[in-house]
């Protein structure tokens, strides 16, 4: 699957080029919309920051009670292959490294303020992350504020709509996959994250389900209806997860132990030992792998087209603008265009 894996790669390098010149998804069709990537919705608290935590196997988002998440960020992971390099780079400070996820969490923390101020505002504007590991798989993913329903201390009272607008924006694109996060210790049937991902995507084909928060469900209850599939049934299968408690977080559970305290959960569990090969975070990251290249390779074909169309307008607006080009949107979109060819001959490749 060398060739898949190098298609990710590139898609990831277009997003990112396509970033850089200001296209966030906005008006008409983009590459970026004709792209794949994974976004997670769910109601404050629900677990989106420690589903993607988990997905990535690292240990770098701002995550505990209230409004935490306020900005967009998305997340691009990319798996380096010499089993070692492993870093973090936003794109708000391109030529720094970050080897300390410590550092990227901060960073995070610091540039989230640093556009809605120390208030609990939010923000469309994305933050970028570009995170190198051997330990991941080549993903695009974006955490989002959580679906709210009452404005706390300081807020507008539009906070709540404008929340909804902006994941709906997100998640309303048809490239968008949707990990719909509900925590099993409330009732799935007043999951927000259902309630927008059954909007936006009636059929449920681009929707995962996870529940989280299995551990702390009301003794006497389970979640069996819903991850057996005979209620809120999607067309993919959920996905149960434990992610780490707020004790965890302050007695700084690792990633590692966190892991393994999952598996063992769920090997161990009277309830869902029989589902064990199904459920947690490792499970979830490797069905959204295979989801995301079984997407890739039926769009191939518009994929293709739409590269076409934009290496047309791109030399158009090289033509405009006159090459070789010393001013930035022009080499970025020098870049790009070098992208669309080296994606252009991917796909040709594969389909021979
Ligand atoms: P977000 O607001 O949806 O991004 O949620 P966070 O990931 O920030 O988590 C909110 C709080 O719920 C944190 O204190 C987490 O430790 C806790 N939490 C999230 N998932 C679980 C879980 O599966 N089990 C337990 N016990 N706590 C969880
Ligand atoms: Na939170
Ligand atoms: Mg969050």
């Amino acid at each position: 699957m060398a060739t898949m894996k190098s298609l990710i790669g590139l898609i990831n390098k277009i997003q990112r080029a396509c970033t850089v010149l200001g296209d966030h998804g906005g008006e008409g069709m983009s590459l970026w919309e004709a792209l794949p990537t994974v976004a997670v919705v769910g109601g404050q608290s629900s677990g989106k920051s420690s589903v993607l935590e988990s997905v990535v196997g690292r240990d770098f988002l701002p995550r505990g009670s209230g409004i935490v998440t306020r900005r967009p960020l998305v997340l691009q992971l990319h798996k380096t292959e010499d089993g070692t390099t492993e870093y973090a780079e936003f794109l708000h400070a391109p030529k720094k490294r970050f080897a300390d996820f410590a550092a990227v969490r901060k960073e995070i923390e610091d540039e989230t303020d640093r556009i809605t101020g120390k208030s609990k505002q939010i923000s469309n504007i994305p933050i970028q992350l570009s995170i190198y590991s051997p330990n991941v798989v080549n993903l695009t993913l974006i955490d989002l504020p959580g679906l709210t329903k009452v404005a706390v201390d300081g807020q507008p009272e539009s906070i709540v709509q404008d929340i909804e607008n902006m994941v709906r924006s997100y998640v309303e694109k048809p490239n968008c996959i949707i990990l719909a996060i509900s925590p099993a210790n409330q009732d799935i049937a007043t999951s927000d994250a259902i309630k927008l991902a059954r909007e936006v995507d009636p059929t449920g084909e681009r929707t995962f389900g996870v529940a989280t928060k299995l551990d702390i469900m009301d003794k006497g209850t389970d979640c069996l209806d819903v991850l057996e599939g005979r209620s809120y049934r999607l067309q993919h299968p959920w996905v149960g997860i434990v992610n780490r408690s707020q004790a965890d977080i302050n007695k700084r559970v690792d990633m590692i132990a966190a892991r393994r305290k999952e598996r063992e959960y769920f090997e161990t569990s009277p309830e869902y030992g029989h589902l064990a090969s199904r459920m947690g975070s490792e499970y979830l990251a490797k069905l959204l792998s295979q989801h995301l290249e079984t997407v890739i390779r039926q769009k191939i074909p518009s994929i293709v087209a739409l590269i076409n169309k934009s290496i047309d307008e791109i030399n158009a607006e090289l033509d405009r603008i006159g090459r070789p080009i010393a001013v930035d949107s022009g080499a970025q979109l020098y870049t790009i265009l070098e992208l669309c060819r080296a994606f252009d001959r991917v796909f040709k490749e594969h389909l021979d």
